[in-house]
């Protein structure tokens, strides 16, 4: 039988978003297997029991909010490049999203995750009314995710402190919140 289709819901000039599908579980498990990825994130990978639990509930997740969630980057060519997100808790859906990406060592630096960024700002505060805010948050001393945010016109919104069983190296300076209203947005395009 054919797959089924699974087009490109959105593309800037080096980025297709399409979304997840079962399958993807081991381009996942690459990914969060990329020397670095996790650094900012977990001390270990998640398992495939994990990311495949995870997957389905991604995919689920569009049955509720079909214009929202995670989605996979892919080049031109087809190349898996990581995910880029925007979701949100049942409670502030959907007038407040919040973005979220992780990329492929190979292709840091680029200025992908910028591009992406740029893309999914647009998507929320021009396509979809009810939106009223999009924000991003990271640890403290994620300077390359803080940047990304920044270079988007993001602003800082607080620094906060969580507690962990097993803290990251760094969670002692905290977490950040970033923020952009639709206002800010718009403003920023004219
Ligand atoms: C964070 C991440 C998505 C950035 O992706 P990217 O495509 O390399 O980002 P871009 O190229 O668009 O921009 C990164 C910017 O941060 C800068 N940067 C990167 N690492 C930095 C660091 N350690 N200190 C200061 N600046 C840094 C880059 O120079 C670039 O800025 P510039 O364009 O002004 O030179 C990528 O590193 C990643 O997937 N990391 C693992 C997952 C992760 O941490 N996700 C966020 C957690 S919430």
């Amino acid at each position: 039988m054919a797959a089924p289709p699974n087009p490109t819901l959105m593309s800037t000039k080096h980025i297709c978003l399409r979304r997840l599908i079962p399958d993807d579980v081991q381009l996942l498990c690459r990914l969060n297997n990329d020397e670095g990825v996790m650094t900012y994130l977990d001390h270990e990978p998640p398992s495939v029991e994990e990311v495949s639990f995870e997957v389905q509930h991604l995919i689920d997740y569009y049955t509720r909010w079909p214009k929202f969630g995670r989605w996979i980057a892919e080049g031109l060519k087809g190349e898996f490049l990581g995910w880029f997100s925007l979701a949100g808790s049942e409670q502030e859906m959907p007038a407040t999203l919040e973005l979220g990406y992780r990329l492929r060592r190979q292709y840091w630096g680029m200025g992908l995750a910028t591009e992406g960024t740029r893309l999914l700002l647009e998507y929320a505060f021009s396509d979809n009314p009810m939106v009223e805010r999009v924000i991003g948050t990271t640890m403290f001393i994620n300077e390359g995710s803080r940047h990304v945010m920044e270079k988007c016109g993001m602003r800082h919104a607080k620094t906060f402190h969580l507690s962990f069983e097993d803290p990251l190296p760094g969670s002692e300076h905290g977490e950040v919140l970033y923020e952009i209203t639709k206002e800010e947005w718009k403003k920023q395009q004219t």
